[in-house]
């Protein structure tokens, strides 16, 4: 998660290769490889429990695996300083938004506290986020004010403020009631047609996943059962992806 503003490409491809990790004796994640391509948004789907978060926080770097490796750009993540060369944002579940700042502050706080610009730009760099999400004016407005989908809009407004070149998101739609999950998969899409940026997805919300996805990784119990476009996923034949996907009932995120 960084701010160096020295690459080129407005988006970055992604390699997970053979990932392992184990918690005690709990193997959480074993042997996960996929590849996701510059600007593509590419959805991670599947029940609670299966891994999905362990994965993302490989990708931004709050664990370490097993076995396996990662690869930005096809360069290994340990690389020197390799992390530092390309901006990452990431959607938090909860959206994670500090309560005791306002809108406009929890959108501002990495550019303020790294010092990246002047506290005018700040501002006209804060607004314009804001905007890009549907909150244009919000600034002064405190998080405990908002809706669970004005928080999502403005943890993905934050994200947006580094002008990432790969965007994580963990559970979008959690919490959201039907017909605001559409517009949060609708605000996914067009931050990817504005910003060019890799978007990855992690989701157990089957609508979502088919609804924005180029492509769909099904993962249960750390594994991927099935990879490839929306469609070849609706046809897939493996026994566990014909369940989730015909379940009647959504799995519950802890
Ligand atoms: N830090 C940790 N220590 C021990 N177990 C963990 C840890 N993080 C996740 N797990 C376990 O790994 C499994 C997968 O978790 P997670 O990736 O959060 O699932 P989900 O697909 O719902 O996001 C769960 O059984 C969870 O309890
Ligand atoms: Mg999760």
């Amino acid at each position: 998660m960084s701010a160096a503003a020295n690459n080129h490409h407005e988006s970055v491809r992604v390699e997970v290769r053979g990932l392992r990790k184990s918690f005690g004796d709990h193997e959480v994640l074993r042997g996960v490889s996929f590849t996701v391509e510059r600007g593509e948004i590419f959805v991670l789907m599947g029940p609670s429990g299966s891994g999905k978060s362990v994965l993302l926080k490989h990708i931004i770097g709050l664990e370490e695996p097993d076995a396996g490796e990662l690869l930005l750009e096809g360069q290994s993540i340990h690389t020197e300083g390799l992390r530092d060369r390309y901006r990452m944002a990431m959607v938090f579940q909860s959206g994670a938004l500090l309560n005791s700042l306002t809108v406009g502050e929890n959108v501002g706080l990495y550019l303020r506290e790294h010092r990246l610009k002047p506290e005018a730009e700040i501002q006209r760099v804060i607004a314009e986020k804001l905007d890009i999400v549907g909150l244009k004016g919000t600034e002064e407005k405190i998080p405990a004010e908002l809706s669970g989908g004005m928080k999502k809009r403005v943890a993905l407004a934050r994200a947006l403020i580094i002008e990432p070149q790969l965007i994580l998101y963990d559970e979008p739609t959690s919490e959201l009631d039907p017909l605001i999950a559409i517009t949060i998969g609708q605000e996914i899409l067009a931050l990817r047609d504005r910003t060019h940026a890799t978007s990855i997805v992690v989701t157990h919300d089957r609508d979502l996943a088919f609804g924005i996805a180029d492509r769909i990784a099904m993962i249960a119990e750390g594994e991927i059962l099935e990879i490839g476009r929306p469609e070849d996923v609706r046809r897939s034949q493996h026994p566990l992806v014909r369940k989730f996907l015909t379940a009647d009932f959504k799995p519950k995120q802890p």
